[in-house]
């Protein structure tokens, strides 16, 4: 089977960028109005961790084996946390954009196609659950 791209992209990044998160949270604090506000209580430890989930979900091809993870985070956000929808949607594609950003020239359709199709994947997860 031919190497999932959105997995290859993440290898790249680890060996050119080292840890994005920094510049993820960055992006994503731009872009999504409300949720730096929802994390200003979150230390770098916390968000880390957060990313950590984040970055393996993506890496992940199908989510059969995520319902039971996937069912408690997203009450729990939706619960404790006051996540909306949109903010999933908003968060990815901050990833998807400093991932972009740091394959520079190496970054093409065949990846901004893997990744748009991970990310929509996702989300339809996301939106069975809220
Ligand atoms: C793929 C989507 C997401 C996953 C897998 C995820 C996962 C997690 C995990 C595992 C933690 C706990 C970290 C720890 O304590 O070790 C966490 C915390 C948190 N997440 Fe997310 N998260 C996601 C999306 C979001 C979004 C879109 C927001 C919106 C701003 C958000 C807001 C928060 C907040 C505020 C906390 C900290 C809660 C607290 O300890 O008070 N998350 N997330």
């Amino acid at each position: 089977m031919a190497k999932d791209l959105v997995y290859t992209s993440f290898e790249i990044v680890a060996e050119k960028a080292g840890d994005i998160s920094l510049a993820v949270y960055k992006n994503y604090f731009a872009r999504c109005p409300g949720s730096k506000e929802l994390m200003t209580h979150v230390d770098d430890i916390v968000r880390g961790r957060m990313l950590d989930e984040v970055y393996r979900l993506m890496m992940n091809e199908d989510y059969s084996d995520e319902e039971s993870y996937l069912n408690f985070e997203v009450k729990n956000h939706r619960l404790a946390y006051s996540v909306k929808p949109d903010m999933y949607g908003n968060l990815l594609e901050a990833l998807k954009d400093v991932i972009a950003e740091s394959l520079g020239a190496e970054w093409n359709d065949a990846y901004e196609l893997a990744w748009q199709s991970r990310i929509d994947l996702f989300i339809k997860e996301i939106q069975n659950r809220h």
